[in-house]
């Protein structure tokens, strides 16, 4: 099958990536000429295990290829995926769809023959009509079928996410959409992968509610988490307890700073804006929404209760700044939030994180970016965990504890353990779990 993909974000990107690894022939387009330059000398704009690799190795063989211009990619292709970004528009939450519309408009003018155009980009629920309504006006005679395809890729795990996913899921009526989008993903038959089809609205919801989902059940283990630290109780061990039971299932139960990342924040929002504009409120994902930016902001409390109740002058050693780890995505980050609260009140930042320290850079001032966790908590008054990278669960304590002023530790991601840090003689704080007899 021939494929244009139409935006070479992250979403684009892997999706494109992954398809040419299936065997189709994929042409990533994008607007941005010095991204394109950047893609066919295999440097690659965002951190992503494995996707160099496979951009490397599926361009090497002819099956990717990049394109300012996507006019013969689209000309000549089965199917062209929108994969453009959908920023929350500003003031309303609404998601924007500028870049989708915009894109619509420029396959109208180009396709040849009959050519399935599908949404990956996350689109609130009736966009699938309006691009349809936009290319039929601009050109009656085209033939041509639009699907809702979401993509439910964690960034970090997203070519894994991609090749070996739970389900696919298509939404369209077109019975001959539906044959190219099965042979599209042919080769996933090998693992079994459900394919769920649905109406192409439908489909465009089951992607905001999954998200919408997952972000309540974080936020929910988070509540549980305060209640915990208020009655005595370990709010793992409750995760577990209740995770056990299938019907609830063990995952997106790990308590922390809130959840941030380029999609949670964003899509919960616009599925509250999109439900209280059908006259149909979500009021489970409207509170969701208020008591996740809430946490965000109530963490700081936590390293200012640690140092005693204030923070003037002080130094905090955070590690870790993306929103979670092996991505160097920053994009509402709880960092964003709990380091400018530090320092209006009074803190010193000095910060270390393996990829995100560039992004970092442009969203926070005052900051001390360090070479390493050891560098970054030099002179500190407390260490702050905001992000699990793997390198943080095996630091070095003893020297930790040297290089500090005093050991103390706020572990926002529960990393370690209260009874193996105090054994090491760490006044340790964390979440939702009580201090160890
Ligand atoms: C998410 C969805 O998982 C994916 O299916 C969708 O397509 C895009 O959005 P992503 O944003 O990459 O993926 O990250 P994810 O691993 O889902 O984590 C999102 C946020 O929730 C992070 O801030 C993470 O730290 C937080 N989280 C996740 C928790 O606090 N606890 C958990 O148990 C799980």
């Amino acid at each position: 099958m021939r494929v244009a993909m139409i935006g070479t974000g992250y979403v684009g990107l892997v999706s494109g990536a992954c398809f040419a690894d299936f065997g189709h022939v994929v042409t990533c387009v994008d607007k941005d000429q010095g991204k394109i330059e950047s893609l066919e000398q295999n440097i690659i704009p965002i951190f992503e295990p494995g996707l160099d690799d496979l951009v490397a190795t599926n361009a090497r063989d002819g099956r990717l290829k990049f394109a300012i211009d996507g006019a013969e990619a689209i000309r000549t292709a089965d199917a062209v995926f929108i994969a453009v970004g959908t920023p929350s528009r500003r003031g309303d939450g609404h998601a924007d769809l500028s870049y989708v519309y915009a894109a619509a408009e420029e396959i109208a003018d180009l396709i040849e023959g009959f050519t399935v155009i599908v949404t990956k980009s996350t689109v609130p629920v009736g966009t699938g009509d309006e691009i349809e309504r936009i290319i039929r006006e601009r050109r009656p005679d085209a033939d041509f079928a639009v699907v809702s395809n979401p993509e439910f890729l964690r960034e970090g795990a997203a070519i894994d996410d991609f090749k070996r996913p739970d389900r696919v899921v298509v939404g369209t009526d077109s019975e001959r959409a539906r044959l190219v989008m099965a042979e599209l993903y042919r080769p996933l038959n090998l693992n079994e992968t459900p394919m769920l089809y649905t109406g192409r609205r439908t489909s465009e919801l089951i992607k905001y509610a999954a998200n919408a989902f997952l972000a309540m059940k974080i936020t929910f283990i988070n509540e549980m988490a305060d209640l915990c630290e208020t009655v005595g109780a370990d709010v793992q061990q409750v995760a577990r307890g209740i995770g056990l039971d299938n019907r609830i299932g063990s995952k997106f139960l790990h308590a922390g700073p809130g959840y941030g990342g380029s999609c949670f924040p964003k899509d919960t929002l616009a599925l509250v804006r999109t439900a209280t504009d059908a006259g149909s409120p979500v009021r489970l994902i409207e509170t969701t929404v208020a008591v996740n930016e809430a946490r965000k902001k109530a963490m700081a409390d936590r390293v200012v209760k640690a140092l005693g109740g204030t923070v003037v002058g002080k130094t905090v050693g955070v590690l870790g700044l993306t929103f979670k780890p092996n991505t160097d995505d920053m994009r509402d980050a709880p960092s964003l939030d709990i380091i400018p609260a530090l320092q209006a009140a009074g803190a010193i930042i000095k910060a270390f994180d393996p990829e995100g320290m560039d992004e970092a850079a442009k969203l926070l001032s005052n900051v001390e970016y360090c070479k390493g966790p050891y560098d970054a908590v030099t002179g500190a008054d407390v260490v702050c965990i905001l992000t699990e990278w793997d390198q943080f669960r095996a630091l070095d304590l003893d020297r930790i504890k040297l290089l500090m002023t005093a050991p103390i530790m706020v572990d926002l991601r529960n990393v370690y353990k209260d009874a193996y840090m105090r054994a090491r003689g760490f006044v340790y704080t964390s979440i939702g779990r009580p201090d160890e007899a």
